[in-house]
């Protein structure tokens, strides 16, 4: 982007003020200190504009979570509202108010499974966090305290706590920060396009990362572990759908053995993948259901977690042993964010989202194909509801990877971007997840984009 790079050289402007103050995650330092940021100024609908009058179709919901699109004015409404009568009420020492017994009400309501009771954090990596306390917090109850391991999925993205990121199975949450903690263990990624071996049917893939998780188990001890935490489909992992055989015989080993579950579904709650959560979607019957991002649309920090009811039980019987429940936070249920996502939710059924994601789930997959067919780089294109991967390869049969530093997919990223199209490269698999609200031309653009970023890219191979 030479443009930026420009105003980045020029004194006191916005891009050289960021280079000058302004640290970025999962970005890469020195090169922004070179080139500098792209810097947004705007949003309506499902675009984005750049202070240089750029617009951009945002394929990614900002980071998976901008739902509803930009200038939602219900949203904007609550929000003031909720400002004006109660800006700020938090819920310890026995205090609670509205909008807080609103949202949690409603969370119980349409919860995927019968779920008791809602913690409620700021962001997915505390909500994540908080579930793993929780469960210890249970195992404590249980009077089983040495159930503290965790299990969760290689290439998983749990967030970015420290109990967060011991969860998420990337090289990049560890390395540098001395994590994962002790304890945190991950299992093979259910990742059937590129992991499966040679002439592997799904059924003998599935259960051949079943064998190897028993076998872990049995290793470890199943009375040292306290839960499994995954995605119901693994959004920063590479948009993996995880095969069905492997999520039940999954869910029978951790029955079998006592372990709880947890459901991340910090990205896929909320209608994403055609249902209100992602459980739903994948028959998933978790303990735990972390959500966050869709939960506001985005438009105000906040998550929670679903505690179903032999965790709930647990807790109040130890607080018939002990003075207090432990956990604080000083924004926990922030009226506001409650407020702004019993509004999210209600626009969710009013404009009925979920009939809509499904109804468009065929569209976007039959134009995603339709422009990336003549890709000769473009493996896979998978995706469930409004949530897509676009896997490219150097060869589909038998599968060849790219070398990872060609780094094919961040270049086609970039190259989309040039076209005026964000999407997100997660190694090489391009993930795709617009707002729920994109019309059916609005995904059109979209795909021819994507093709002409991805065409840019296969020229100079
Ligand atoms: C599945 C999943 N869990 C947790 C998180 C962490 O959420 P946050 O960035 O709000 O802390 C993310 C963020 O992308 C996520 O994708």
């Amino acid at each position: 982007m030479p443009f930026v790079a420009e105003a980045a050289s020029r004194p006191n402007s916005p891009e050289a003020r960021d280079t000058a103050f302004v640290v970025h995650g999962l970005t890469n330092l020195r090169r922004h200190l070179d080139e500098g940021p792209l810097v947004i100024e705007s949003g309506r609908g499902v675009w984005v504009r750049d202070r240089h009058g750029r617009d951009y179709l945002e394929g990614m919901s900002g980071l998976w979570c901008l739902s509803l699109g930009y200038g939602e004015t219900r949203l904007i409404e609550a929000c003031r509202r909720q400002m004006e009568t109660l800006a700020y009420a938090h819920l310890t020492n026995h205090r609670s108010h509205p909008a807080v017994i609103d949202l949690a009400e409603k969370l119980i309501e349409i919860a995927p499974v019968p779920m008791s009771h809602v913690w409620f954090a700021n962001s997915g990596s505390e909500a994540a966090d908080c579930a793993a306390r929780l469960c210890w917090y249970y195992w404590n109850a249980q009077d089983a305290p040495e159930r503290r391991k965790f299990l969760a999925h290689r290439r998983a993205y749990h967030g970015n706590t420290i109990a967060a990121a011991s969860l998420t199975g990337a090289d990049y949450a560890h390395r540098q920060f001395n994590l994962p903690l002790d304890g945190f263990l991950h299992v093979a990624c259910p990742d059937y396009v590129t992991d499966a071996l040679e002439e592997e049917s799904e059924q003998a893939f599935s259960e051949r990362l079943l064998a190897d998780l028993e076998a872990l188990i049995a290793r470890e001890g199943p009375e040292t572990i306290a839960a499994f935490f995954t995605e119901p489909i693994l959004a920063a992992g590479g948009v993996v759908i995880p095969p069905q055989a492997y999520l039940d015989g999954l869910q029978i080993l951790l029955r079998k053995h006592g372990i709880l579950l947890v459901a991340d579904e910090v990205v896929t709650a909320f209608g994403r993948t055609g249902e209100m959560f992602g459980c739903t979607t994948m028959g998933l019957a978790p303990d735990l259901i972390v959500c966050a991002k869709g939960i506001t649309s985005a438009y105000f920090p906040l998550s929670a977690v679903l505690i179903n009811a032999r965790v709930f039980d647990a807790m109040v019987a130890q607080s018939d042993r002990l003075p207090l429940f432990g956990l604080t936070m000083t924004y926990s249920g922030h009226p506001v964010g409650c407020a702004v996502a019993c509004e999210a939710i209600r626009i969710y059924e009013d404009d009925a989202i979920v009939a809509r994601v499904r109804r468009l789930e065929p569209v976007l997959l039959d134009s995603l194909r339709r422009s990336l067919r003549g890709s000769a780089i473009v493996g896979y294109i998978r995706g469930r509801g409004l949530l897509a991967g676009v896997q490219l390869m150097a060869r589909r049969h038998p599968v060849q990877t790219f070398d990872p530093t060609q780094r094919i997919g961040p270049l086609c990223a970039d190259a989309a971007q040039a076209q005026g199209l964000f999407v997100r490269a997660i190694g090489d698999t391009l993930a795709i997840c617009p707002p729920l609200t994109i019309s059916e031309s609005e995904i059109e653009i979209l795909a021819d984009r994507l093709a002409r970023g991805i065409a840019d890219v296969e020229k100079d191979l």
